[in-house]
């Protein structure tokens, strides 16, 4: 019943190579143990340092003798001294042999050792509740000694503490993109009185007018649609002035008129002007539920299948007669628990496993929406897949295991996955959350774990962008189906009276559609036919429209084909529009020349195509810092490519945006930074002022997520 998304790559492949990377704060203790002994073991070793420099004991490198602090890890050199002078080491000629930061770090993560364990809340009667509770305070107290450490006078490496009120990466990142609070109307004269026709120009003057101002927390302010159509309006939502806000969209409009038509190979430029037909705009009248695309996100084994073949089954997706035959095969493979996970998991593999590993695609409506039902992987081995179908999300469900010790699991910030999904939702411009606490059955349906969960991951949420206002909690049992679609029982009940499940995904605000602009259909998944020349494309259609009959241009393969059927839940459709989910099928096309990551565009206005870009990053916790030469793995709509870092060109303040430095060696931890990437391979990409959903990009190395980026500027092939 469900359509399965393949990311097209067998991440299996990978799977025990990520079973060893335990990624823990505990770790990094070690970490600092290990460099302290690497110190003393190559004491020697110094002597050899060449003579007007001096090595740092943290990072080992070479600098220059007039240098007061590593150029590379920022490390004070003085600072150090100080303190191996009255340690047991000593410090001579500027060579230090014990590292101060090292000390320090081992104070602090010895009085972590000896603490005894914090019991926060009733429940948290695990071991690895309080390991998790512990992990915390390491982090708290690792942000005050890196705050003490960069208070001491030390300029050019600004760690950002950690604040869990902060924007999200997404605004982070976003905000420097728009103008200013300060600036923007100043920007929008400057902008108004440009030659309108100048693209490149229009460009950077805008990108140097949102580099160098303050800007308010924005969730990426509104695009401003050429022809009227609008986005939803933010500026009550962020508290930006509407003079501001208007300025922005037109500073951002005009760069976004730009793009394409008919075709200058590498600037994917032309002057042609887009203007949608008639029949591209939905009538108001038509008597169609507007589709609504959900992921269901969410830690391994939250219920999240569970949920979706529960929800399925209530409303008659899935007939009494298949979820008998899903019980009965469940049952005689001693996993009668995954009965309604099996209307999802439907690969031989993923029901061995008990696991889901690639996007199941599933259909139902509620009485306000057609919902397109994304249910995602949870295992970290399975991220990318997550990430090209989660990419599509208008909304999302967000599934916690209320159970003790796995909610706890799946908020542990090194291996939970609670927190990279919500993360990397975020990042993807989705501003409106259901979580759902699953599993209150396990927990006799106690109103105070309920709350508990409420607290923390609220606290989470907010931190990553999530408003209080757009985020909807509705404690659910997957499993006894208690508040999925009906008012749940006494148990619940008693103390629980917001809505249902149902309810709640009725609540959902539809985002404001992009009908005035050409296609863009990010291919999610191919299905190639024996017969001639035919092949199916599966995606969601980013702006623009499409019917029967239309002519798309294929890229990256810069082929040609026409549309000879649209589907949308199997059932056959003659036009789709921007936020649609639909299979389209193709005539005239050979296979090879169609690819998922490519994007079907109106043959007169291409996506570009490059695989040089300059990105605005905001690093998360990471423990090894992002240098010039780093390899990373880039995802970008449904595409995925080795990237090498070729440049740091600079760091930012995360608060205003401003350059802090300009080609630092490295990236920390937090830190923003705009960079340039080559990849292996070229990749359809616009620019987020262009399109937003063409221009986010996240970074992954080692099966995490390490940075969450926007592109700034498509460079030149290279
Ligand atoms: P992945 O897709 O692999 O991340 O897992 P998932 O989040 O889809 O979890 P899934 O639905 O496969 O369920 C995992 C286990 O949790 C199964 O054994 C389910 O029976 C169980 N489960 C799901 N929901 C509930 C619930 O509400 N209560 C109880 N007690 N168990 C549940
Ligand atoms: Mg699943």
């Amino acid at each position: 019943m469900p359509l399965k998304v393949n990311y097209g790559v067998d991440y299996n492949d990978d799977y025990n190579v990520y079973e060893d990377d335990n990624y823990h704060y505990d770790d990094l203790y070690e970490y600092e143990n290990e460099k302290r002994d690497i110190t003393h073991q190559t004491k020697a070793k110094q002597e050899v340092i060449r003579t007007g420099a001096w090595r740092c004991p943290i990072c080992t490198y070479d600098n220059e003798d007039s240098m007061s602090e590593c150029d590379i890890c920022g490390a004070l050199r003085n600072c150090l001294v100080k303190i191996s002078q009255t340690g047991d080491s000593t410090a001579g000629g500027g060579r230090c042999k014990s590292s101060g930061a090292s000390v320090m770090v081992k104070s602090l993560f010895a009085s972590f050792r000896h603490r005894a364990p914090a019991k926060s809340v009733a429940f948290e009667a695990k071991n690895d509740a309080v390991l998790i509770e512990d992990a915390f305070i390491i982090r708290r107290n690792f942000q005050e000694f890196l705050r003490a450490f960069s208070s001491q006078k030390h300029q050019n490496i600004n760690i950002a503490p950690f604040k869990f009120d902060s924007p999200s990466p997404d605004d982070l990142v976003s905000t420097r993109l728009h103008s200013s609070k300060l600036d923007s109307k100043a920007n929008f004269k400057r902008l108004s009185s440009l030659d309108m026709s100048t693209r490149e120009r229009e460009k950077n003057i805008l990108i140097e007018s949102e580099l160098g101002t303050e800007g308010p927390n924005s969730s990426s302010a509104s695009v401003a649609r050429d022809g009227g159509v609008k986005e939803r309006d933010f500026a009550s939502d962020c508290g930006i002035k509407p003079e501001i806000l208007v300025s922005r969209m037109r500073s951002v409009s005009l760069s976004s008129k730009s793009r394409t038509g008919n075709v200058n190979e590498e600037t994917g430029t032309s002057n042609l002007e887009y203007k949608p037909e008639a029949w591209m705009i939905p009538d108001q009248a038509e008597d169609r539920l507007s589709q609504l695309n959900l992921a269901i996100v969410g830690h391994v084994d939250s219920g999240k299948s569970t949920l979706s073949g529960r929800l399925l089954h209530l409303l008659g997706r899935i007939s009494q007669k298949e979820m008998h035959r899903h019980e009965k095969e469940a049952k005689q493979q001693g996993k009668g628990s995954f009965a309604y996970a099996w209307a999802l998991d439907e690969s031989a593999e993923e029901r061995e496993r008990g696991i889901t590993m690639t996007v199941a695609v599933a259909f139902f409506n509620s009485r306000k929406y057609h919902v397109v039902l994304l249910d995602s992987p949870g295992h970290r081995d399975f991220v990318p897949n997550m990430i090209s179908g989660a990419t599509q999300a208008d909304a999302a469900i967000l599934v916690v295991d209320a159970s003790m010790g796995s909610f706890e699991a799946g908020l542990d910030p090194i291996g939970g996955q609670t927190r990279e999904h919500a993360l990397l939702i975020r990042s993807f411009g989705v501003d409106q959350i259901i979580v759902v606490v699953n599993k209150m059955d396990v927990v006799e349906y106690s109103q105070e774990r309920f709350e508990m969960v409420k607290q923390k991951l609220g606290t989470f949420l907010r931190s990553c962008g999530f408003k209080d206002s757009s985020v909807l909690w509705v404690p659910a049992s997957s499993m006894e189906n208690q508040n999925l679609v009906a008012t749940p029982d006494e148990r619940l009940f008693s103390w629980f009276h917001g809505p249902c499940l149902l309810d709640a995904i009725d609540s959902l605000q539809l985002p404001a559609r992009d009908y005035s602009k050409p296609l863009l259909m990010p291919i999610c998944d191919i299905i190639k036919s024996q017969s001639q020349g035919q092949v199916s494309t599966c995606g969601k259609l980013v702006t623009g429209a499409i019917r029967t009959g239309s002519k798309v241009l294929i890229m990256p393969s810069r082929e040609v084909a026409t549309i000879r059927s649209l589907e949308r839940d199997s059932q056959a459709c003659k036009i789709a529009r921007s936020g649609d989910n639909v299979t389209v099928n193709l005539q005239g096309i050979e296979n090879n020349h169609v690819t998922a990551g490519g994007v079907l565009c109106h043959p007169d206005f291409p996506v570009r195509v490059s695989n040089h870009l300059e990105l605005k990053i905001l690093v998360l916790d990471i423990k090894i810092p992002i240098l010039s030469g780093s390899q990373l793995e880039l995802h970008i709509h449904h595409a995925k490519e080795a990237a090498t870092v070729v440049k740091i060109l600079s760091l930012l303040d995360p608060k205003t945006g401003k350059v802090t430095k300009k080609s630092p060696r490295c990236i920390l931890a937090k830190q923003n930074a705009v960079v340039e990437v080559v990849l292996q391979g070229s990749v359809c990409v616009e620019e987020y002022a262009e399109s937003r959903a063409l221009g986010r990009v996240s970074l992954r190395s080692s099966g995490r997520t390490v940075a969450l980026g926007l592109v700034t500027q498509i460079m030149k092939t290279q």
